[in-house]
């Protein structure tokens, strides 16, 4: 049902009830005070009749009538009970003796009577008790016409008025039909009622969250496709030295050339694939209780062979048991990301130590190395995506400490770049909150 139509139906109800008390109210004031008003009115009839009066007279001032369900009925009976007078002939009610008021049952309805007599006559005034409720029916719904047309009236201004108040929700909705991808700008809130203006800030808040989205996706898409084309340019380029090279003898060196380049190539589609699935909210894992320091542990045992490689010794110096709630699979990629720069960015024979610290309310990650480390005014922006210090042997995609920090985000869980103390390279410090 529309809201308009509900407000009708609820207002229109209410209003209904309220004018059927009134009316029964209304009726059963009338009735009480029309009973007074034809009690005195019987007892004046009676009062007015001389005690002396000839017959012919009273048949002249009052000729006799016809009786119509409320008239007051008048009879008179002389000293032998004989009937000397009745202002209904069509009506003969019987002689009651008890003189003043008195309501008798007579005929199957009831009779309200007043008997006065005198030394001559007995004077007997009656009214139907159901011709005087009648009278006060009638009354009573004689008052429903005002109402009726106050009700009809109300019904039409409740339809105006709602009509006018949703006229704004309507041009809400022909607004947001403008909206499209390209054009999420802000809706137009002048002139709207304090009731749909909270609904407008919070679409327009929406919108403005959309339209940011759509940018960083776009703006991701179009740095990819830059990004990729380098490493495609190279790999084109490696492919021909190798085909160049054969039956040269430089076969081998141009194939592990050309090796690296693809490793890099995928490592670098990895990272991005890696990027829009974090992105796309479907895909957040469920969050569990999880042990930090054993995916430490795991990280740290499958990264040895690459450290050894680049003759690097890389140790856990203090693993702290402690739950945090998070995805195993995003922590492992946190920590690998971590580790991975520390080794790849620490000059051979150099250290690098994985520690993590349970404290009273959080738990701390840090990985720290002696490597050259991040100058602190690069330390916000090597969040960036793609964004890489300029350092010679800086051969990554960007886009590890962009992972770090959005898994990081999922997790509640703040990334801090510092340098190290005892190592005197970076330290990378994440402060997860403990689980209860
Ligand atoms: N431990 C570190 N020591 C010195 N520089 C670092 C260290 N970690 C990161 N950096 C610098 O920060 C930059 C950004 O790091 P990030 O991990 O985001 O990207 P990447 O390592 O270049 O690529 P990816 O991690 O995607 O392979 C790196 O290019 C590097 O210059
Ligand atoms: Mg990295």
């Amino acid at each position: 049902m529309s809201i308009r139509n509900r407000l009708l139906f609820w207002l229109l109800s209410g209003l209904t009830i309220l004018g059927a008390c009134f009316v029964l109210a209304d009726y059963l004031i009338d009735r009480a005070l029309l009973a007074d008003i034809y009690d005195d009115q019987m007892s004046q009839i009676a009062f007015a009749i001389p005690p002396h009066f000839s017959n012919s007279d009273l048949e002249r001032s009052a000729p006799p009538l016809k009786y119509d369900g409320d008239d007051s009925i008048l009879q008179i009976w002389d000293r032998n009970e004989k009937l000397s007078y009745s202002s209904h002939p069509d009506i003969l009610l019987p002689r009651f003796a008890t003189p003043g008021f008195s309501e008798v049952r007579w005929r199957g309805s009831e009779w309200k009577l007043f008997i006065r007599k005198t030394d001559s006559n007995l004077i007997q005034v009656a009214q139907s008790l159901s011709g005087r409720r009648n009278i006060a029916v009638e009354h009573a719904l004689r008052s429903l016409i005002p109402l009726l047309i106050f009700l009809l009236i109300m019904g039409l201004l409740i339809h105006w008025s709602v009509g006018t108040g949703l006229q704004s929700l309507t041009r809400l909705s022909q607004e947001l039909e403008k909206r499209t991808p390209d054009k999420l700008g802000r809706l137009a809130s002048q002139d709207q009622p304090a009731e749909i203006k909270p609904l407008t800030q919070a679409l327009d808040t929406l919108l403005q969250r959309l339209s940011i989205a759509l940018e960083g996706q776009k703006k991701f898409i179009a740095d990819a496709s830059h990004e990729l084309r380098t490493p495609l340019a190279t790999l084109q380029i490696q492919t021909q030295l190798v085909e160049q090279s054969l039956g040269s003898g430089r076969e081998a060196h141009a194939l592990a050339d050309l090796k690296a380049g693809v490793k890099r190539t995928s490592h670098l589609l990895e990272q991005l694939l890696m990027v829009s699935r974090l992105e796309s909210a479907a895909i957040q894992d469920q969050h569990v209780p999880l042990q930090l320091h054993q995916i430490a542990r795991e990280v740290t045992i499958d990264l040895i062979p690459y450290a050894n490689m680049r003759k690097i010794n890389l140790g856990v110096e203090q693993l702290d048991a402690g739950a945090v709630i998070g995805s195993e699979h995003h922590l492992h990629i946190l920590l690998r990301n971590l580790i991975d720069n520390a080794v790849r960015y620490t000059p051979s024979g150099g250290q690098v130590d994985v520690t993590i610290r349970a404290r009273q309310d959080d738990i701390l990650l840090e990985i720290e190395d002696s490597g050259p480390g991040i100058p602190p005014a690069e330390r916000e922006r090597v969040f960036d995506r793609f964004y890489r210090c300029l350092v010679p042997q800086a051969t990554g995609s960007g886009l590890g400490l962009a992972i770090v920090k959005h898994v990081a985000e999922l997790h509640q869980a703040e990334v801090q770049l510092g340098q190290a103390q005892r190592l005197r390279g970076l330290k990378a410090s994440v402060i997860f909150k403990r689980a209860a």
